[in-house]
């Protein structure tokens, strides 16, 4: 018999917890071993829970049980997350995690202290919630050179977009339907303005080309600026507006992003909505393949955070991602350097030079006016370096990536 800890009995806490005594025979019959929940770390009570009983505000009984042999992580945020994984990791437990700011920040640290001492450090169910894609890209793409991975990667925003767009709904009631139904940051400002994506991509462009990407250097713009008006253009263009992470990869280096950007109906990602995310891997010998599942919520995330306990206490996955290393010089190249193509709304009040307009307009683009004061182009594909001189002198109100 195996026995796990959980660290934090928030939404992903409990639902772990739920899930491991849920499906108790179910685990136990792939492993061969049953795993028991022994101990739970938080510092509130629970009087009434099925887990009372297990609940501990005391870290060291956690860490100084020899019984323990795996311990997930699903307390969020750095403080004292990262200092609870270093002691575990150290003392020679596995660490599994939800934690995606752990992750994209102090990962190298600890992937390495999980080598050195033999154990696991397992983070499945830092990106998309419930879907498997750490797994895969480590083990199932090994094969390829990956190319480029995108994708929706928060699901909290991708709800707010859905029942804004879609349904109507304000943005405050969104919000709060997509916080009470346990999506939500514990401060929503890192789903709504990027920064929550921006770890994931960071997690996954790290494992993508091998090296660590610091989310810190990463272009990060959120949906708070998203207006009805850049939605009525993505309709124009047969698209809908989604918050994406872009990593592409080449020789020189990664670019890497995060920004909302228009999915043209004709994609698979037009079609994700609500909690719902998906990442698209291409790699240079299986092309394109792509993932989706709910993207965060109690249980789906929890699926991910089991299946590493899974397979900590079979000892069966990769214990290091090969290659999470921190690189002489960063892999991560300028944002000006990101090719792809635009949106681009301008001021009519502004003086332009429609001939200038038309070289970086895209052919065959139509001109496309929502409102009477502005016009919008769909530019040739460029560098953001490229683009930004090019509209240098004009007053732009915004720009959208459009995603290919
Ligand atoms: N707040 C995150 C989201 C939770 O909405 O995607 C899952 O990482």
């Amino acid at each position: 018999m195996a026995k796990a800890a959980i660290l934090g009995y928030g939404t992903v806490g409990s639902g772990t917890a739920y899930v491991l005594q849920t499906n108790e025979k179910e685990i136990e019959k792939r492993t061969g071993e049953k795993i028991e929940l022994a101990r739970i770390l938080d510092i509130r009570t629970f009087p009434g829970d099925r887990n009372e009983s297990l609940v501990t505000p005391d870290f060291d009984e956690i860490l100084n049980d020899p019984e323990i042999s795996v311990v997930a992580e699903t307390m969020g945020g750095l403080k004292p997350a990262y200092e609870f994984t270093k002691k575990l990791l150290l003392a020679g437990k596995s660490v599994v995690t939800s934690n995606k700011e752990l992750v994209s920040v102090h990962g190298p640290e600890l992937f390495e202290i999980a080598k050195e001492k033999g154990v696991k450090y397992l983070f499945e169910a830092s990106v998309g919630g419930g879907i498997p894609v750490i797994h895969p890209l480590i083990n199932c793409l090994a094969a390829n050179k990956i190319e480029e991975i995108k994708g929706i990667l928060n699901g909290t925003t991708n709800y707010i977009l859905t029942k804004m767009f879609a349904e109507g709904v304000d943005f405050d009631s969104a919000l709060k339907d997509a916080m009470a139904k346990g999506y939500a940051e514990k401060d929503p400002t890192a789903d709504i303005e990027g920064y929550d994506a921006k770890r994931k991509i960071s997690i996954l462009a790290s494992i993508g080309c091998g090296k660590y990407i610091d989310p810190d250097g990463i272009h990060t713009e959120g949906i708070s600026k998203i207006d009805k008006t850049d939605v009525e253009y993505a309709e124009m263009l047969g698209g809908k507006i989604k918050l994406m992470g872009f990593a592409k990869f080449s020789e020189n280096g990664v670019t890497c992003s995060v920004e909302p950007s228009i999915v043209h109906c004709k994609s698979p990602i037009f079609a994700v909505d609500d909690v719902f995310n998906c990442v698209t891997v291409t790699g240079n010998a299986v092309g394109e393949v792509m993932f989706y599942g709910k993207g965060a919520g109690k249980e789906a995330t929890a699926s991910a955070v089991v299946s590493d306990i899974i397979d900590a206490v079979m000892d069966k996955s990769l214990s290091f991602p090969a290659g999470y290393e921190i690189a002489d010089k960063s892999p991560m190249l300028p944002y000006g350097e990101t090719v792809a193509s635009y949106l681009v709304r301008f001021l009519k009040e502004s003086e332009y030079n429609m001939e200038e307009i038309s070289e970086i307009r895209k052919e065959d683009s139509r001109v496309l006016e929502a409102e009477d004061n502005e016009f919008a182009i769909i530019t040739k594909e460029m560098t953001v370096a490229e683009l930004d001189k090019k509209l240098s002198g004009y007053k732009v109100i915004k720009i959208i990536r459009i995603c290919n």
